[in-house]
């Protein structure tokens, strides 16, 4: 077994399930999905970019124990996270003579994670699955915590449901073949995760170097997005909402850029810096504050302004058709000082306008 595993487990009444990340541990994933006794059969869903990289290796890993992978794999990108997409899958693995015995792998980032769990939960009624995520996006976030779904024109994640993993694997080696903008891109989650719930992890933030000896961090991270999870699993209490910081506007122009033209996390850092500059002015969080998470975002290359042509109806419009929105009241939330989040339904729509143009 590779040294400095760190396991994490996610206590959810009912379908607890552990998070093992390490350095290397991909060749040994059959061994660990084996033990859960969820099936011989699986398709490991994959896409363009992850699948030549490390496909071979967990389905080897898979065969070595017993069970028989069929891969499926899409094209990369925010695109694929589609409908059309999830009926493709589907039907592929029908006719690769799938059934409600066989179970699901997620090999890739959040764009794989949230269609193929989404695929788990609907091929014949539901089916098991296991993410093994290979960006930061995803092994901080997405990969636990079982919300899994696809995009419309309307917006990002409107059709989806709950369905936890059985087991998430999050090989920390496979961040080392992550492109450049890719690999900064998942730290707009991981300083957000600072800004709802560890301040004093913006410090450690500052410090990294490379791309070495992330386990300690990711560990971290979902270690935060666990507690949250099992405190609210289905975000009715308010408390799971608190993830969502920065991500009422950063999925606005995630959308009115065209999904694909901003990576999800560029598009966060923007929703960051306005709903930073709301918690300035409606909850009271020090600009010295706010300035941290900006430097924050700036270490890892972020977009701290938004492009002209994304204007303000655009994206009031968007935010309008999101899930949060509710009765003409938008659930938002604000940071009242770095470290601790706030739920909040007085922010009118002038109060988001200015957030918005505090960006340009
Ligand atoms: P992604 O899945 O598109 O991955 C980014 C790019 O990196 C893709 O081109 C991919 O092919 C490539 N890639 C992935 N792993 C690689 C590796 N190890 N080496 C080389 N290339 C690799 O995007 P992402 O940033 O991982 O995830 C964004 C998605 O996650 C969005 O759709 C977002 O809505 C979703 N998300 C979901 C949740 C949730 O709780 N379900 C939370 C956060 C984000
Ligand atoms: N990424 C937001 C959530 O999991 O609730």
């Amino acid at each position: 077994m590779p040294e400095h595993t760190q396991t994490i487990r996610v206590k959810l009444p009912g379908s607890p399930y552990d998070v093992v990340i390490g350095n290397g541990i991909l060749p040994s994933c059959g061994e660990r999905i084996a033990c859960l006794g969820i099936g011989e059969r699986c398709a490991v869903i994959s896409d363009s970019n992850v699948a030549p990289l490390y496909s071979e290796t967990v389905c080897e890993s898979l065969r070595a124990s017993g069970i028989t992978p069929d891969p499926v794999n899409i094209d990369a990108g925010e695109a694929s996270k589609s409908t059309d997409c999830a009926e493709k899958i589907c039907r592929q693995m029908i006719s690769d003579g799938h059934d409600r015995h066989s179970f699901v792998v997620a090999l890739g980032g959040g764009v794989i994670g949230d269609l193929a769990g989404f695929v788990a939960a609907i091929f014949y009624r539901g089916i098991p699955f296991v993410q093994i995520p290979t960006t930061i996006v995803a092994q901080v976030d997405s990969s636990v915590g079982g919300k899994t779904g696809v995009n419309t024109p309307e917006g990002k994640n409107l059709i989806g449901c709950f369905h936890q993993p059985h087991l998430v694997i999050a090989d920390t080696s496979t961040l080392q073949s992550l492109p450049d903008r890719e690999f900064n891109e998942g730290f707009a989650e991981v300083i957000k995760h600072a800004a709802i719930r560890d301040a004093d992890m913006l410090d450690d933030i500052m410090e990294i170097d490379g791309r070495e000896q992330l386990t300690p961090l990711i560990a971290r991270n979902v270690a935060i997005k666990a507690r949250i999870v099992e405190e609210d699993e289905k975000e009715t209490s308010g408390i799971r909402a608190y993830l969502n910081y920065g991500h009422t506007i950063g999925h606005a122009i995630e959308t009115a850029g065209g999904y694909g033209r901003l990576l999800h996390g560029e598009a966060i850092s923007l929703g960051l810096l306005a709903a930073n500059s709301l918690s300035c002015t409606k909850a009271g969080l020090p600009s010295n504050q706010a300035e941290r998470i900006r430097e924050a975002l700036e270490k890892f290359r972020l977009p701290t302004t938004l492009d002209k042509s994304l204007d303000t109806g655009t994206l009031l419009k968007l935010i309008k058709s999101d899930k949060k929105f509710h009765n003409g009241r938008i659930r938002f939330v604000v940071v009242p000082e770095l470290g601790r989040a706030e739920l909040r339904n007085d922010i009118t729509e002038s109060d988001i306008t200015l957030a918005i143009q505090s960006l340009h």
